[in-house]
């Protein structure tokens, strides 16, 4: 395992839409190894997900991994490490909410993307079985942030008003209270 560059803003992978995987791909050692590569790189990074464009592989895989008290994201409910290959996504509701987000390749920046709160989620797991779930509240915010990552989105895409965008140091000095409280009661609905 290695840990890999990531591809910061500007650069044209954050932008390519990522192509399908054939199982026969997947399997092979050096898509696991990708795999591996991409999780060491996220937890090293401290990120709650990574794509592999971010590490400039433009094929449809990413990682997802909330670890309790992220210090990037101390208010993500936790949810186990998921590796995700070729996944759909599709809203269950018409229900969005604002969600501050940041991302490995957009450095020091914070900004309240729209997200839907329940979608379904269907995707291959590593070994290429089935994977479908329902994803709600934060975490649904997760799911959209990566998968967009797979088809050359970026947060900052999603940002309706560009105002919400600060650095980290002023979203903790003037955002991060009231946006764990809008996080609080959407994990009180929707769980962890
Ligand atoms: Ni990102």
């Amino acid at each position: 395992m290695s840990l890999r560059k990531i591809a910061t803003i500007g650069h044209p992978v954050l932008r390519t839409v990522a192509r399908e995987l054939t199982a026969e791909e997947l399997a092979r050692a050096s898509t696991q190894a990708l795999l591996d590569d991409l999780v060491e790189t996220m937890r090293d990074a401290n990120g709650a997900g990574l794509a592999a464009n971010q590490i400039y592989e433009p094929v449809r895989i990413c990682a997802i991994e909330q670890r309790k008290h992220n210090p990037r994201y101390p208010d993500k409910p936790a949810f186990p490490l998921t590796i995700l290959v070729n996944p759909t996504i599709e809203p269950l509701s018409p229900e969005t909410f604002l969600n501050y987000e940041g991302c490995l390749s957009v450095p020091d920046l914070r900004g309240e993307a729209r997200r839907f709160a329940e979608i379904r989620v269907r995707a291959w797991d590593r070994d290429a079985n089935p994977w479908v779930r329902e994803i709600r509240g934060l975490t649904a915010g997760t799911f959209q942030h990566e998968i967009d990552h797979l088809e050359g989105k970026l947060f900052l895409d999603r940002v309706e008003d560009p105002r919400s965008l600060c650095t980290l140091r002023e979203f903790e000095r003037w955002h991060l209270a009231s946006f764990a409280e809008r996080a609080r009661s959407l994990v009180a609905r929707f769980g962890a």
